[in-house]
């Protein structure tokens, strides 16, 4: 371990963001790179696997050295090699990790293998120097729609998952009914401000129950029949169904919140935090129970590297590193001693 801050090299490829980025342990993100994939899955609705190994096998490599060119750094320079190695698409997993382990055998640093989600559950850290564990987490993507009581470095309690569709994943589908395209949570988003919250009659799965887990599925199919009855105006849609989500995820939140003692927080992750009114009711949500608010800037919340370069150096600094043959992972879940949820599928 050299003296100063350390620096790490961030690897991500798990999905169908390609990302490279370079970040102190002083929370410097002194380069960092994303090339998205939109374009590449946009005609099929939808991340077709396969594609996205392959773009990410075409692009990772020159991303990483404009990111060393662009901070003018050697990679010998760097103190460690974080890079995804899971949960998520095995193909685009692998790329990334092989990547990382061969430049850490290159350059003779340490690997440090990280979870994908571990880097979303995070990255509140980087942007925000006084946030303290243990924090209360609602960690929501296009994969993944967890709470968890954030207690340490790789210390999580998953206090509730998703039993069908991930939050994200609702407003991909939503998107798709009404035709805008993908990625969709975006879409959705900008179609909701023009349209009426209340305008289209859906339901809230789960809303009220005593276990915190959510439910998107129903929701989705009643947006789907709701749009086939031709009664309703898109915009309608967008902004109903959004409002639906966001009363699911408060009250699941609300919830959760009043098991979860002594935190220092209420902190939102991954794509979705990128939604200006899933982040506005939250901030009601914490205000409301005396908690700080916390969301990492916009350009954190959706799939980068700077993230996964911070959850390096969160390891890196507890003398953590990872062994050359350690595996790329499709699942992988934060709280491994977690219950079960009847239905919860594929989901981590
Ligand atoms: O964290 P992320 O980039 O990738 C995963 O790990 O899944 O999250 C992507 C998800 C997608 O489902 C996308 O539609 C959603 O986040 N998303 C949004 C917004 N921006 C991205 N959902 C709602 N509103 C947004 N503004
Ligand atoms: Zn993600």
């Amino acid at each position: 371990m050299t003296n100063g801050p350390a620096l790490v090299l961030g690897i991500e490829s798990s999905c169908d963001e390609t990302a490279a980025a370079l970040v102190t342990s002083e929370r410097r993100i002194l380069a960092q790179k994303i090339a998205s994939q939109d374009d590449v899955h946009a005609p099929y609705g939808g991340v077709v696997p396969e594609f996205a190994a392959r773009a990410h096998a075409e692009r990772l490599a020159p991303l990483i050295e404009a990111v060393l060119d662009e901070a003018e750094i050697e990679i010998r320079d760097v103190d460690a090699v974080a890079a995804t190695a899971g949960p998520g698409l095995i193909g685009g997993v692998m790329v990334g990790l092989v990547t990382g382990k061969a430049l850490a055998t290159a350059s003779g640093k340490p690997l440090i293998a990280i979870n994908h989600l571990e880097g979303h559950a995070l990255s509140p850290r980087l942007a925000d120097p006084t946030l303290q564990f243990p924090y209360a987490l609602l960690l929501v993507s296009g994969g993944h729609c967890q709470i968890l009581r954030v207690e340490g470095v790789g210390r999580y309690q998953r206090l509730a998952t998703t039993i069908d569709d991930a939050l994200g994943e609702a407003f991909d589908k939503t998107a798709k009914i009404l035709g805008l395209g993908y990625p969709g949570g975006p879409a959705v988003e900008r179609l909701a401000q023009q349209g009426d919250p209340r305008g289209v009659p859906l339901p809230r799965p789960l809303v009220g129950k005593r276990e915190p887990h959510f439910s998107f599925a129903g929701l989705k199919s009643a947006v789907l029949r709701a749009h086939e009855s031709g009664n309703y105006a898109p915009a309608d849609l967008a902004a109903s169904f959004q409002q639906a989500a966001i009363d699911c995820v408060l009250d699941r939140m609300q919830r959760s919140l009043e098991t979860m003692d002594e935190v220092t927080a209420l902190v939102v992750a991954g794509g979705v935090a990128a939604n200006t009114r899933v982040r506005t009711e939250l901030e009601q949500c914490a205000a409301s129970r005396g908690l700080r608010f916390v969301a990492p800037p916009l350009k954190l919340c959706t799939d980068n590297a700077a993230m996964i370069a911070w959850a390096g150096i969160e390891r890196f600094a507890k003398g953590e590193a990872s062994p050359l043959d350690v595996p790329a992972r499709p699942r992988w879940p934060l709280d491994p001693g977690a219950e079960p949820v009847r239905g919860a599928g594929a989901k981590a």
